[in-house]
């Protein structure tokens, strides 16, 4: 029995699981302590508090990659002390970097692979910044040399991209001309380009895989079309593909479907090696067709670093692991292994598909062609929701995200499972009779409200979070 000071013995009450073993005080949760800890308590503080956090391998809402071997992994530990950026201390880490880039590029068939210039990036969302940047500074530039007004410059893309596309467009002072999608049309269409593009355009930005329905934008056609419209108005509009899901997967899984450097407006593409890149997060690629789409203003020569360094990102410092990760699939599994892998995932999407449809209650807007996503709408929401779906997995441990299409198809809910290579059929069964019984449950609750009944969706969000 606790027999001393009561201030002490209160405190003592509320002590940490594990942790009290170390540790007895509490930890304010908004001053940094004044005292230092026990490593175990706080290794262990930490560890139970994130336990509170969903489950990875539920994580169905992500296509970032969420398993590694264990020998990836033991590199990333390895790399863990090394900055990125000292490329002078670790210059061995910079050509492991050039090779990646290099393989990357001719993976997307650039025309010289072992010419072509790109950079590892945090993600897409810095790669597609540093294309759509250079576009804009070649726009600028060229314009400047013209003679002609460089003040109005502007990018063509569909309401199918990523947030980070309007991102681009706000923090880099770009007008944004956005063709919206339509029930039953989700993509990026020639005509929907015809009717945008002028002698401001920078680019035109398409979607290789999206991150509502997984489809694909019309790039081929779209490429012809900028070829005959830029000879004609001796303008240069180039294409910027955003590859971060499909970058994988089309390489692998459709390799005849031109949609990357053999096509020639396209100047570059951005690519998420931590979604089917298989790489944990942060890594992207931003490649370029050739050297000279990088305008030579936008690259800084580094050299307090020791030696000279060219660079051309947006971050300064980062993890050296990722590109070691990347490196190490590369060599771990071959053109055939991700050929391998990238096919059996599109399979389990495929049969994931199937089962689900099977329910009766959905319809699917997706063709699980182009990725490994399958988007789901109900047939009937005079009951509940998708979002009351996502809610009843939720409670099983699944993170399943439901949201609204962008605008004009934003009165379609939809509810979207990601297929990652963690996902196996085991997983698919356990998933669809998880779904069966909160379906068997939502169909005996009360019925919606009336406010809730006014719409399809019930409430809207977007899935611009989730990645
Ligand atoms: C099509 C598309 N573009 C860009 C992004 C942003 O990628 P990142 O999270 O790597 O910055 C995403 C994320 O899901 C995406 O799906």
């Amino acid at each position: 029995m606790y027999s001393g000071n009561p201030e002490k013995k209160d405190r003592a009450i509320c002590n940490f699981t594990y942790a009290e073993r170390w540790e007895t005080e509490p930890i304010s949760h908004s001053k940094i302590p004044e005292n230092m800890h026990d490593p175990r308590a706080a290794y262990q503080i930490i560890h139970d508090e994130l336990n509170m956090d969903g489950n990875p391998s539920l994580n169905l809402a992500s296509f970032v990659t969420t398993w590694m071997e264990p020998e990836a992994e033991k590199l990333m530990v390895e790399a863990a002390n090394k900055n990125y950026i000292d490329q002078d201390e670790y210059p061995q880490t910079k050509i492991i970097h050039d090779r990646v880039i290099t393989m990357m590029s001719d993976l997307f068939n650039a025309p010289a692979p072992d010419k072509a210039a790109g950079a590892a990036t945090i993600g897409s969302s810095e790669a597609i910044m540093l294309a759509l940047l250079a576009h804009k500074w070649n726009w600028k530039n060229r314009r400047k040399k013209e003679g002609k007004d460089y003040s109005k410059p502007n990018v063509v893309f569909g309401a199918d991209v990523h947030s980070c596309w309007e991102k681009f467009a706000l923090y880099f002072d770009v007008e944004m001309k956005i063709a919206p999608m339509e029930k039953g049309k989700y993509t990026l269409t020639v005509e929907d380009v015809k009717e945008r593009i002028d002698e401001n355009t920078i680019a035109v930005g398409v979607v290789l895989g999206t991150t509502f329905t997984g489809q694909v934008d019309d790039i081929k056609g779209i490429n012809e079309y900028l070829i005959d419209v830029n000879k004609k108005n001796g303008w240069n509009i180039p294409i910027h593909v955003d590859g971060a899901s499909g970058g994988f997967i089309a390489p692998f899984v459709y390799p005849e479907v031109e949609c990357d450097f053999r096509l020639e407006c396209v100047k570059s593409i951005n690519i998420s090696n931590h979604k089917f890149g298989l790489v944990y997060p942060g890594m992207g690629t931003v490649l370029f067709r050739e050297k000279k789409c990088i305008p030579k203003d936008l690259v800084f020569d580094i050299n307090y670093l020791g030696g000279s360094m060219l660079n051309y990102s947006l971050n300064f410092s980062k993890a050296s692991s990722q590109v070691l990760l990347q490196y190490y699939n590369f060599i771990r599994l071959g053109r055939k292994g991700y050929s391998k892998i990238m096919n059996n995932i599109m399979k389990n999407a495929v049969y994931l598909e199937k089962k689900l449809l099977e329910l009766g209650f959905f319809e699917i807007l997706t063709d699980t062609k182009y990725l490994p996503v399958v988007a789901l709408k109900l047939k009937d929401t005079s009951k509940y929701t998708v979002f009351d779906i996502s809610d009843e997995l939720r409670k099983k441990g699944w993170i399943v995200p439901a949201y609204t299409l962008p605008p004009n198809a934003d009165e379609i809910a939809v509810l979207r499972v990601v297929v990652k290579e963690n996902f196996s059929r085991d997983m698919s069964e356990i998933f669809v009779n998880d779904i069966k019984t909160a379906l068997k449950k939502l169909k005996a609750a009360t019925p919606l409200q009336e406010n809730k009944k006014t719409s399809d969706t019930g409430k809207k969000t977007k899935p611009h979070h989730v990645c």
